[in-house]
């Protein structure tokens, strides 16, 4: 543009030039072409060699009108050279002044020493300096004119390349409008994103800059429940709890970029946790700071209650009446002082030692295979007792239980011990002590029944024989006594009636004893005569069914089951209220069943496990002997059922 303006100035400058010229041309126009004429007229006349150049007889007027013909031939001649110099024209006016005063009879024009030939020769060169100057003044003008077309040429080529230049100039502007425009968009779109990310962010977001908050996240104003307005332009001293004020600010001035824990300050006064972390960056210049505050109520609130539990847990394994101990990749990393103690160890000695050294070697496998097992997830008992060395290499009895836990991020196993050698021993005296009991009951079992047995072989045989004969002395008697002893008769015949009567009781007893039956004709026999005595005693009635008929066992099952049904039907009538009776004895799967059942009242739990039920106690005491089994089970109102099975199997491999 700047060059432009200078050419255009500079043709505007040209155009001035040329019309000014143009004009005093045309004015001086006139003029020059009478003066003209004139001087071709008197030149004529002085070349024709008229030494006294005079027109005395043509008027002004005459000579003016010859002149302009004269000029206007020469002008053809001349032409367009002729209005155009200035210099001719001058030069031809100064000359045309000349012969004017000539041509009016000034003689001293000619006087001024010139003779004709000097007046034609300086006309000549006049002539000549004149057309030199016009073809110089012509030339110029087309120089000027040559100049000025190149200028405008030049201008036009400048003016060409120039809107090329701005065209491209444009088209690059355009680029970079557009390239801006991306860039605001891009930027907004940032700053939208950045919107979003500091109000979707859990924390508050603040920008400060030399601690004055200038920008911030909605959540932040909420955090410390402020309005947007409010919080412009605080310092962040304002928002941090008096305390803690100082350092806090420090560490944000200085751009302390790891996380920390302060304390906050609400609008309200009152105080949070919370977790800062920040960032300085620049910004157009400006050193700003961008913080992100965390409100961590929750965690603190969450992490003293895991404290008061971890304590609390601590207080638990340390007064726990069981030994608590965790190993990790074999050793242990955790154990209580019982666990330490019922060792023989003091607890810190424990630490990293091998868990496998406190383990009698005879359970070592084992217990390292349900390690393994156990880390693998697959299925251990959880509970089982071993054999473990205290630190004087004595074993002791411990029960176990344990489990995978993960332990500082590994898996690791947790277990508790309980002592259990006093326990062991006690139960194994118990264990003895029934033991003997048992044998002490099969014993005077035993021996009671041989001695029922010879009792009631005793009373049958000896009383039974003993009666008899007194029966037959007394009916020898009778016959002999004389007629008319009518007491006497009367006598023994109630004698008769009474030794009769003794004979059956003598009978009855002996057969309760042990019947006879069972040792001569076996247990079906036995059992099926029992039954029958039963509902005759009682009214009761009595089904058996016995499968099969001819069940041969020895004589102690015999013994027993006969006994157990004896008893079970005696409940029946003393405690069940029952009208019925059914009952199965069964030899199948290698044992024999018994099975009463009644249709009263129903046994109670209470009554079955009660330790005063001698008569049940003694039903299952026989059973155990055989190592079988006894099951009792009774339903209020609707009866009993008892069931005992005795294996068989081996007194026939014994026989
Ligand atoms: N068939 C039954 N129906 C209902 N109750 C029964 C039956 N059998 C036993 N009982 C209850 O069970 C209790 C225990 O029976 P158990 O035979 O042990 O003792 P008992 O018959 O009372 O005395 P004993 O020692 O003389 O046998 C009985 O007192 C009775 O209350
Ligand atoms: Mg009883």
């Amino acid at each position: 543009t700047e060059t432009l303006k200078v050419v255009n100035k500079q043709i505007e400058e040209f155009r001035n030039i040329v019309n000014d010229r143009d004009k005093e041309l045309e004015s001086i126009g006139l003029e020059l072409a009478i003066g003209l004429s004139e001087v071709f007229e008197a030149l004529k006349k002085i070349s024709s060699g008229d030494p006294t150049v005079r027109i005395p007889d043509t008027s002004k007027v005459e000579l003016i009108s010859k002149l302009k013909h004269i000029v206007n031939l020469t002008a053809e001649e001349i032409g367009e050279i002729v209005d155009q110099s200035h210099e001719f024209a001058m030069g031809l006016a100064e000359h045309f002044d000349v012969l004017h005063k000539v041509s009016i009879g000034d003689l001293r024009a000619r006087v001024a020493g010139k003779s004709q030939v000097e007046l034609l020769e300086s006309l000549k060169k006049v002539t000549n300096d004149t057309i030199k100057s016009i073809s110089r003044e012509i030339n110029e003008r087309k120089r000027a004119e040559t100049g000025l077309q190149k200028a405008h040429y030049e201008l036009e080529k400048r003016v060409e390349e120039r809107t090329a230049e701005l065209k491209a100039a444009n088209k690059k502007m355009m680029q970079e409008i557009i390239e801006r425009k991306r860039a605001e968009e891009a930027l907004r779109d940032s700053e939208i994103r950045y919107r979003h990310v500091t109000e979707a962010a859990f924390e508050g977001v603040a920008v400060t800059e030399r601690g004055t908050l200038i920008d911030f996240s909605e959540k932040l104003a909420k955090l410390f429940g402020y309005q947007r307005s409010d919080l412009i332009g605080k310092s962040i001293a304002e928002l941090i709890a008096p305390n803690v004020r100082n350092e806090t600010v420090a560490k944000i001035l200085s751009g302390y970029s790891i996380p920390y824990e302060s304390i906050c300050l609400r609008k309200d006064g009152t105080t949070f946790p919370v977790e800062v972390c920040g960032k300085n960056y620049l910004s157009k210049g400006r050193e700003l700071c961008v913080t992100a505050i965390r409100n961590i109520t929750k965690r603190k609130r969450t992490e003293k209650v895991l404290q008061e539990s971890e304590e609390k847990y601590k207080t638990l394994t340390e007064n726990s009446l069981t030994g608590i101990f965790i190993h990790q990749d074999g050793r242990f990393v955790f154990l209580n002082d019982k666990f330490a103690n019922m060792h023989g160890y003091k607890p810190e000695e424990l630490l990293q030692k091998e868990h496998l050294s406190l383990v009698h070697p005879d359970e070592r496998k084992i217990l390292k295979e349900f390690a393994i097992k156990r880390i693998e997830g697959k299925p251990v008992p959880q509970q089982y007792e071993v054999r473990r060395l205290t630190k004087d290499g004595k074993t002791i009895w411990c029960e176990m239980m344990a489990t995978v836990i993960e332990y500082k991020g590994k898996p690791a196993i947790m277990g508790n011990v309980i002592d259990t050698t006093q326990r062991r021993l006690a139960e194994n005296a118990i264990k003895k002590s029934e033991e003997q009991l048992r044998a002490l009951t099969t014993y005077l079992q035993r021996v009671g029944e041989i001695e029922r047995t010879n009792i009631a072989r005793e009373i049958h045989d000896e009383l039974g024989q003993t009666l008899t004969v007194l029966k037959m002395d007394l009916a020898w008697l009778r016959k002999r006594l004389p007629d008319g002893q009518i007491s006497l008769l009367e006598k023994t015949d109630t004698m008769s009636q009474l030794i009769n009567k003794t004979i059956q009781t003598v009978k009855k007893i002996s057969t309760d004893l042990r019947p006879v039956l069972l040792d001569d004709l076996g247990l079906a026999a036995a059992i099926e005569w029992q039954a029958e005595e039963f509902q005759k005693q009682t009214g009761i009635r009595c089904k058996i069914t016995i499968e099969p008929k001819d069940i041969t066992l020895d004589r102690d099952r015999n013994t027993a089951i006969f006994r157990i049904f004896q008893e079970t039907l005696t409940n029946v009538a003393r405690h069940a209220k029952a009208s019925e009776v059914n009952a199965s004895l069964k030899q199948r799967d290698g044992q024999i069943e018994l099975r009463v059942q009644d249709n009263g009242r129903g046994i109670t739990e209470g009554q079955i496990s009660n330790p005063k039920s001698f008569g049940l106690i003694g039903i299952i005491e026989r059973v155990k002997i055989f190592g079988g089994s006894s099951l009792m089970k009774g339903s209020p109102g609707k009866g009993t059922i008892m069931t005992v099975r005795i294996p068989i199997q081996d007194i026939r491999e014994n026989q």
